[in-house]
């Protein structure tokens, strides 16, 4: 069911790979919330994703824009101005990508090239495009910045290898950019700390499937979807969130603030 909570509100959403993607859900939301969107990911998923279905479904424009790139930025907010008639209310930074976690390379034996490239990709990038928005004044005054991130930054995990620092850093410049935006511009930016998601991305970490039975265990409610992230996101990009800002805001069925649940104890009676 649809609020009409996005009527006339103009987005860039990033990272929708394929169906799975937590992107691919929140692009279907926010068209259906009544938002037109463009749609962008890096040019190499271009050839192996399905992101023009995407475009097709959701009437919208696709263009291409490797996040680590600041030209291809000023492109994408040059460009998604002009077709959607207008300044920007939203952007979701959904990507995230480490080439030890790719590789299987051990947190301890961490390739500093692979690291450097996942702080580029998944961290950085957040930066370069709050930075290129506030140059060309692309968003509208209330916008809303959202980025997708994991528990991993304030807990350990060890499967998450470098990731789990790389998503402390996206989470460190969403508070101090979301000062500085939010003084200049009163746009927000917020991150949203995701359950385990069954996606290219979240599948690839070593073990995956096991800690994702694991986390839904734990969770009081269970492990949150996609979809589920979709309509959080919706929340946030829409006016009665207004004064939420520079804040990670854990999305997990509760997983965060419970020690332990009856599930996972009957696994150790004695
Ligand atoms: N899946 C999970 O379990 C989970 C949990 C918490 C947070 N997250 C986060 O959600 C976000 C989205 O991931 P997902 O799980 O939907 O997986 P996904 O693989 O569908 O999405 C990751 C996206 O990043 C894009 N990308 C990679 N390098 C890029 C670059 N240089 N420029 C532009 N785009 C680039 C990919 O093309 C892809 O579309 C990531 O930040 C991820 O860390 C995922």
């Amino acid at each position: 069911m649809a609020y009409n909570l996005l009527k006339g509100k103009r987005g860039i959403i990033t990272g929708a790979l394929d169906a799975n993607s937590i992107a691919w859900k929140v692009a279907e939301k926010v068209s259906e919330e009544g938002a037109s969107i463009v749609l962008t990911n890096a040019p190499i998923a271009m050839r192996f994703g399905d992101i023009n279905k995407l475009a097709e479904k959701t009437k919208s424009q696709v263009i291409p824009a490797d996040a680590t790139d600041v030209d291809d930025l000023t492109n994408l907010f040059n460009k998604s101005q002009e077709i959607l008639g207008g300044k920007i209310d939203f952007v979701l930074h959904s990507i995230g990508m480490s080439v030890n976690i790719r590789k299987n390379i051990p947190y301890v034996e961490s390739n500093y090239d692979y690291f450097m490239k996942g702080i580029d990709v998944s961290a950085m990038s957040l930066h370069k495009m709050l930075s290129v928005a506030m140059k060309l004044d692309a968003m509208n005054e209330w916008g809303s910045v959202v980025a997708l991130t994991y528990m991993a930054a304030q807990r350990t995990f060890p499967f998450y290898t470098d990731m789990a620092d790389i998503k402390a850093m996206l989470e460190s410049i969403t508070r101090s950019f979301g000062y500085h935006y939010g003084k200049q511009k009163k746009v927000r930016v917020n991150t949203i700390s995701q359950s385990p998601t069954k996606t290219t991305a979240g599948t690839g970490i070593k073990g995956f499937e096991d800690f994702f039975n694991y986390a839904d265990a734990l969770s009081p409610l269970g492990n949150a979807s996609a979809d589920a992230c979709a309509d959080y996101c919706v929340t946030l990009f829409s006016d009665l969130t207004k004064m939420v800002t520079m804040q990670n805001l854990y999305h997990d069925g509760g997983y965060s603030f419970t020690g332990v649940s009856s599930e996972i104890m009957q696994k150790f009676q004695s």
